[in-house]
């Protein structure tokens, strides 16, 4: 069962229309129709989770944005879900590229990260979702939560710049499976490689990609074994086109060690 510990389940959002909110998601929405997000994940839970069987499970959902990994968990018979995410946007962390300075980021986007955590809030209400929600960091993810079976880190690593710590505190909280989605790459050599561009492609939204040996050696340090790898397209309105997006599933079979 998953409990909390100094920080507190956040007071759901009172949101009527689809117009108040940003969509990440494509999401079907009842009374509403379809609201056509960044990535369309439609239909591909199995796809996207490698599978992962959630019946009875205790489900964290690690930077939920309008909460479709959430929603899908709940339908597809998970016992209890906590969808985190930021608890505002000064918690991301951007590549600082000159043309985008510190100090204009948190304004940047706080606009819509306040209507994408509305998204979540109007799914929530219009699924009739017992799913609860968490504002916090990712950073300090396992000092304030315990007791998920199963924790789904969905494309979050790539906007993280310590993003291995963050898998750290996920690996804490995670008592049977982690599910990792990221870009990723196949090599056996444990790599990193830097995705935020150089001068005139500047990405300010992304960090690494991992190589399937990274993953493979890193969670082997965090206690968990590699079960299964496989890659999927998905489509992406953000980037126009299918992107490929690597699922790792892998399985607890030692503590993960303390820092
Ligand atoms: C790209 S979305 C991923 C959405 C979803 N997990 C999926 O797989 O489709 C990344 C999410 O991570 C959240 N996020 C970014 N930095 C965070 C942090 N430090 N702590 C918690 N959540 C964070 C963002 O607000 C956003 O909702």
């Amino acid at each position: 069962m998953i409990s909390l510990k100094g920080w507190s389940y956040a007071v759901p959002v009172p949101v009527e229309t689809p117009d108040e909110c940003k969509w990440y998601h494509t999401m079907d929405l009842p009374q509403f129709g379809t609201q056509f997000g960044d990535w369309d994940l439609r239909g591909r839970w199995a796809d996207y989770t490698g599978g992962v069987d959630v019946r009875g499970k205790s489900v964290l959902d690690v930077g939920t944005a309008n909460g479709w990994v959430t929603f899908e968990a709940e339908r597809h018979g998970a016992g209890e879900v906590l969808a985190l995410d930021a608890a505002d946007p000064t918690r991301f962390q951007r590549v600082p590229h000159r043309n985008c300075p510190p100090d204009e980021r948190p304004e940047y986007f706080a606009e819509p990260f306040e209507r994408w955590k509305r998204g979540f809030w109007l799914a929530h209400k219009l699924y009739d979702s017992k799913a609860k929600a968490v504002y916090g960091d990712v950073y300090e993810l396992a000092e304030h939560v315990t007791g998920a079976d199963v924790v789904i880190v969905g494309q979050i690593l790539v906007h993280l710049r310590d993003a291995l710590g963050a898998l750290l505190q996920c690996a804490r909280v995670a008592g049977e499976t982690l599910v990792i989605v990221e870009g990723s790459f196949e090599a056996d050599r444990p790599l990193a490689v830097f995705v935020g561009g150089g001068a005139g492609t500047e990405n300010q939204y992304s960090w690494f990609h991992f190589s399937s040996g990274l993953y493979r050696d890193y969670l082997s340090i965090l206690g968990f074994r590699v079960t299964s790898v496989s890659r999927h397209t998905y489509h992406c309105l953000s980037a126009r086109c299918e992107t490929e997006v690597w699922t790792t599933v892998a399985t607890r079979f030692a503590p993960t060690p303390a820092d």
